[in-house]
């Protein structure tokens, strides 16, 4: 299948692993890239030696591009864009904010620039920037989110920019995917999805929380803090964001660590698991390749459907 996405990231499918923090393993996105999808890194865990030894295991694993996930508020942003470039990773996304100063260096070595936008109005300043791509990244997602549904965000989006737009949160499935084209997406970023998989290194608890959980059960903690973040709604989360409105402290000292402790030990007393809406979508952990093979045969299925359906619906 060919899209504005598929041929700027040399992919076969339109679909990239949402850069997770802790979760985004060399592993995980290893095994994203070798089912035709992009796999990425994700550093917002790691110290720039970290993420070189990440993106090295990750090439023996597979031969296929492989990206890197940067989060521009962390301190070692520079070093991290250094690696990537050294460790030929194919392409970058940003989350939180505009990396226009990393993007002359990087098109001289040819990897692709892809920030991550929570407005039209962030979308259309990284694109003067001179992005290849946007991700637009919708409230339902999983980790830190901003206010705009995926359905208006992704449709507004597309009528801002001209480069390709690549919608994120909400979508776990291949009607989700269809869905985000008809928006004006020419590719998906799913993060949830990808954390209920067998090659995801998370927690087993983990894995059960995003299965066992409905569409109703995630949670937005630290919106009162100035960083929103959706997670699945145990006790915690509940507390968390009980107390963020009377005592900030106490709950950022709470928050501190909590998705490690949730991606490594399964810990549901004081760690963060963050998830999307889309966690009521998945009902199994599957190997990724099996993941994205149902989403793209159900990707077809749907689109097929509604070209079929229409004739009936217009009476004809
Ligand atoms: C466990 C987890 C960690 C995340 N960490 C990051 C991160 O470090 N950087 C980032 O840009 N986005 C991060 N995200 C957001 C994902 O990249 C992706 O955009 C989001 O999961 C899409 O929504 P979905 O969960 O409904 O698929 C994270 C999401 C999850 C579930």
């Amino acid at each position: 299948m060919k899209t504005k996405v598929t041929e700027l990231l040399n992919i076969e499918y339109p679909i990239i692993m949402g850069g997770m923090a802790w979760a985004g393993t060399a592993k995980l996105a290893a095994a994203v890239s070798e089912a035709g999808a992009l796999g990425i890194i994700g550093s917002g865990s790691m110290t720039p030696d970290i993420l070189r030894e990440e993106i090295k295991k990750a090439k023996k694993l597979t031969s296929k591009p492989i990206g890197v996930n940067i989060l521009l508020l962390n301190p070692y942003t520079d070093d991290l864009v250094k690696v990537a470039i050294e460790e030929g990773a194919s392409a970058i996304t940003f989350g939180a904010g505009n990396p226009a100063k990393y993007i002359p260096e990087l098109k001289e070595h040819g990897i692709k620039v892809i920030p991550v936008v929570a407005s039209d109005s962030l979308a259309k300043l990284v694109e003067r920037s001179g992005a290849d791509a946007v991700i637009a990244e919708g409230m339902e997602s999983g980790g830190h989110i901003g206010e705009v549904t995926t359905i208006v965000l992704v449709n507004k989006v597309a009528r801002s920019v001209k480069i390709p737009v690549i919608a994120a949160g909400g979508i776990a499935d291949g009607r989700s995917m269809a869905a985000a084209f008809a928006l004006g997406a020419e590719g998906v970023q799913m993060g949830t999805r990808f954390v209920a998989t067998e090659e995801a290194e998370v927690h087993e608890e983990y894995k059960k929380r995003i299965v066992k959980a409905s569409i109703r059960d995630t949670v937005v903690t630290g919106a009162k803090l100035g960083h929103p973040a959706r997670v699945i709604k145990t006790p915690f989360a509940k507390k968390i964001v009980e107390i963020e409105t009377k005592d900030f402290e106490e709950a950022e000292r709470l928050l501190l660590g909590s998705l490690r402790r949730a991606v490594l030990e399964g810990d549901v007393k004081s760690g963060s698991f963050m998830a999307g809406q889309s966690a009521g979508l998945v009902n199994d952990i599957k190997p990724v390749k099996e993941v994205i093979a149902d989403i793209m045969r159900e990707f077809e299925e749907t689109l097929n459907h509604i070209c079929e359906e229409k004739g009936t619906w217009l009476g004809g």
